[in-house]
């Protein structure tokens, strides 16, 4: 079967609404295109689990800083096509800029705390960009889930939130982390990276696993899991370290000492040349 291309909001809602009165379930793939093996796995996993899956390409310039990638940002349609219907996915929403973000627009959705630290920080407006377009991306596609990647730890947090605190009534999952053989977690701007880069990039998962396997150990000292990160991060000087922490993995608190049963998340950003690099691993007793 061909792939569904719907690319304007009320066509959208128009089907959306039909496929709900025939009894499916719906699921949202939110990306922003040149989709790889990680965005891939969202949609096999919204497949297993939804009659209907619509996976979403927009690139969201709300979400980019005015010195961030959004002109460059990589895209190709046709090969995403491929992708989702590989993948098992039957429909996708593609709406224009103009269709999204209107002359007239003037709302946007702002979330407090779990929104302003890590990439909070050092990506000022990006939540609240990712925020009002995933609220108009759900508006659009009306799912009764939505499935978003580890990857972007803190966004799942952020989403979360939104759609608890606006009742939106969808049902958020979050699927692992995938990564390259060589353990780099997949993204679409790792096409940016050299072939070195892409060996420097390596040095984030190093440090990740060594924050682990100390968690694993026992150790709960906040500081002392920071530093041995820090310290694999530092064998590699062209990576320009952002931020590198232990934190609660459902608040991003940063407690001196963790307790036995808390989640801990590790997050590491930060620059490798040009390029911006994410990455994180979570660890629970559970
Ligand atoms: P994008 O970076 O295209 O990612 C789309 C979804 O794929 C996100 O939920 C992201 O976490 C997930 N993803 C990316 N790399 C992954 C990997 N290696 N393994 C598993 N999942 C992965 O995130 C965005 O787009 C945007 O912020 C968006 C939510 C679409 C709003 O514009």
């Amino acid at each position: 079967m061909s792939l569904n291309v719907i690319q304007s909001i009320s066509d959208m809602q128009s089907i959306s609404n039909a496929l709900r009165k025939e009894g499916k379930s719906i699921a949202c793939v939110p990306t922003m295109g040149y989709l790889h093996e990680g965005h891939a796995s969202l949609i096999r996993e919204a497949v297993k689990h939804h009659d209907i899956v619509i996976t979403t390409i927009f690139i969201n310039p709300l979400q980019f800083g005015p010195k961030e990638d959004f002109e460059r940002y990589p895209r190709d349609t046709e090969r995403d096509i491929a992708i989702i219907l590989a993948a098992g996915g039957k429909y996708v929403f593609i709406p224009s800029i103009y269709e999204m973000y209107p002359p007239e627009f003037q709302t946007t959705i702002s979330i407090g705390n779990i929104s302003k630290s890590f990439e909070g920080l050092y990506r000022p407006g990006h939540f609240e960009g990712v925020a009002t377009v995933v609220a108009k991306l759900f508006a659009a596609t009306k799912p009764d889930a939505a499935y978003f990647g580890q990857k972007d730890y803190q966004q799942t947090l952020v989403i979360k939130q939104m759609v608890k605190d606006l009742n939106m009534g969808i049902d958020i999952q979050v699927i692992p982390t995938l990564r390259e053989s060589s353990g780099l977690a997949m993204s679409s701007r790792n096409v940016y990276l050299s072939p070195k880069e892409k060996k420097s990039a390596l040095v984030l998962q190093s440090a990740l696993q060594t924050g682990l396997s100390l968690i694993r150990d026992g150790n709960r000292r906040r500081i002392s899991i920071e530093e041995s990160m820090k310290d694999i991060l530092a064998g590699c000087p062209e990576f320009e370290i952002q931020y590198c922490n232990a934190a609660l993995g459902d608040t991003l608190e940063m407690p001196d000492e963790f307790s036995e049963t808390d989640q801990i998340v590790l997050l590491i950003a930060g620059f490798l040349g040009k390029t911006r690099l994410i990455d994180n691993m979570t660890w629970s007793s559970k």
